[in-house]
């Protein structure tokens, strides 16, 4: 694995103690500027521990980052593009919605407002709200270059707390390093991304209305999410915001005549999802009639059922094969850098194509990565588990519920990874890890019109090279921030 230079001479070569004072202090840093997290084995209300994070931040080369940032608005632009063309998200989702039964549970309530839609005159509104993160590796593979993880386009998180606790500013100049703060990007994920529900709400145009958050019955990423709410609050004062679990909802949530969602008596404007993207967010049927409920209302949901089928790995696939692209992005040089942040991306379908996929995936396991229509990390199969899944449904329909990618080889870095309750008397030692970078983007539209489409910010996560999956509130990923330096390429 190709290894990048840190930017400071590693290990740090500090005194014991000094290193665990420093580590000691940066956590205290971070816990009392708002980087917590809820304990998922000691879950408490009231209670937090320190998110997980890299005691420096990460080097990322300056014209790739740049590079994800440009692309971002386009990305926004075909993602919503996406969502509006039924028979492409039909064809890309009918055989996987045939064995993967959580899809086609969301493939069929698009159905049903669809053609409500059709007959009853709006329930398929025309206004939506998008607020993606598009996920990226850099890849050695290909000199260096970003290459697309995945496109997320429900409850994209992080951009709260990334964009608000500065810790790596603050090892900085803990290490008196103060001339190197110009090196770490500006971040206002969380300005943008709530200034975009803002103009929703302004949209929906009734300043008693309210916005309501979609939450998981325990909220382990609590303090991400009251950044936001708290950063609605502060742009503006008199918006209310409501946060109710999906079956909150179905007990609590009523639709008016004329389809207005109502919670606590009040019209609700905008529905902000951080749940509802997992199986397990649907206890039972009340949990999906709370969202066929939300479906149906006037309020702009973030992100609305298509958005959400947009957001399948399936159609990430779908849009790779050759010659798509150009269906939904006009501009044939936009398409050529959307191209170039895609990697090998293969459907598994029972057909000809599908069988070329399992033998390069069966010839090769270590170098592919299978996913299933899922989020939120944890899902996927490496190496020979790969070849085993493959294995046990090779002629059967069931592998259509999975895609195959190449994998992404990152370039290696070092780093201390700091997280609660961990022990650095005997643990202080420099970890190797890859880094993925994420980019929100932010898209507000009425039918044909688009009003606002913005890159709004960044965030990094960190991740042991032995560890395949990333994700923070997952357990395996850490936050970390980009520390741009200018790379000569070869
Ligand atoms: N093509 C790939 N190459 C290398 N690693 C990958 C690739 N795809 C996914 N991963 C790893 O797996 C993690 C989860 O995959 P992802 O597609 O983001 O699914 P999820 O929706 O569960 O977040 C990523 O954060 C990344 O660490
Ligand atoms: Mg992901």
């Amino acid at each position: 694995m190709a290894q990048l230079k840190s930017w400071i001479s590693l290990p740090l070569g500090l005194p014991t103690n000094e290193f665990q004072e420093l580590i000691q202090k940066t956590k205290d840093w971070t816990l009392m500027h708002g980087g917590g997290i809820r304990s998922k084995h000691h879950f408490s209300s009231d209670s937090l521990t320190v998110v997980p994070f890299t005691l420096l931040p990460s080097v990322f080369p300056r014209d790739e980052f740049q590079k994800a940032l440009n692309i971002q608005p386009v990305l926004n632009e075909l993602t919503h593009m996406v969502s509006r063309d039924y028979e492409f998200l039909q064809s890309c989702l009918e055989k996987t919605i045939e064995v993967d039964e959580f899809t086609n549970n969301l493939y069929k309530l698009y159905e049903t407002v669809r053609e409500e839609g059709f007959t009853q005159c709006g329930a398929l509104q025309s206004k939506c709200l998008g607020l993606l993160r598009s996920d990226y590796m850099l890849d050695v593979c290909h000199s260096l270059s970003v290459k697309q993880v995945e496109m997320n386009t429900i409850a994209s998180s992080f951009g709260g707390m990334t964009s608000s606790v500065l810790t790596h500013r603050f090892v900085l100049q803990q290490l008196d390093l103060l001339d190197t703060f110009k090196l770490l990007p500006e971040n206002k994920a969380v300005q943008g991304l709530c200034s975009a529900i803002i103009k929703a709400w302004e949209l929906f145009n009734d300043e008693d209305s309210v916005v309501l958050v979609i939450i998981e019955d325990k909220s382990i990423n609590i303090c991400d999410q009251r950044f936001h709410e708290f950063e609605l609050t502060r742009q503006k004062p008199e918006l209310r915001v409501i946060r109710k679990t999906l079956t909150q909802i179905s007990n609590e949530a009523k639709l008016t005549e004329s389809k207005d969602l109502i919670v606590q008596s009040k019209k609700v404007a905008v529905v902000y999802y951080r749940a509802g993207y997992s199986p397990d967010h649907y206890h039972s049927d009340a949990e999906w009639s709370a969202r066929l409920l939300i479906e149906r209302s006037t309020a702009i949901k973030c992100p609305n059922i298509q958005y959400h089928l947009a957001g399948t790995k399936k159609v990430q696939q779908s849009l790779a094969i050759p010659g798509m692209l150009e269906r939904f992005i006009k501009d044939p040089a936009k398409v050529a850098d959307v191209r170039e942040v895609f990697t090998g991306l293969y459907s598994l379908d029972l057909d000809e194509s599908g069988d070329k996929a399992v033998k390069l995936a069966l010839d090769n396991p270590e170098c592919y990565v299978l996913k299933p229509q899922r989020e939120g990390g944890g899902n996927n199969f490496y190496g020979e588990a790969i070849r085993q899944k493959l294995m046990s449904c090779i002629n059967s329909k069931e592998r259509s519920a999975w895609i195959l990618m190449e994998k992404i080889c990152p370039p290696v870095q070092q780093n201390y990874l700091i997280r609660p309750e961990q022990d650095f008397t005997k643990n202080s030692t420099l970890n190797d890890v890859i880094s993925e970078l994420g980019i929100f983007g932010t898209i507000l539209c009425d039918g044909d019109t688009i009003l606002l489409n913005e890159q709004v910010g960044h965030m990094m996560r960190t991740k042991l090279t032995s560890c395949n999956e990333g994700g923070v509130h997952a357990g395996d990923g850490v936050l970390d921030s980009p520390f741009l330096i200018d790379l000569q390429k070869k």
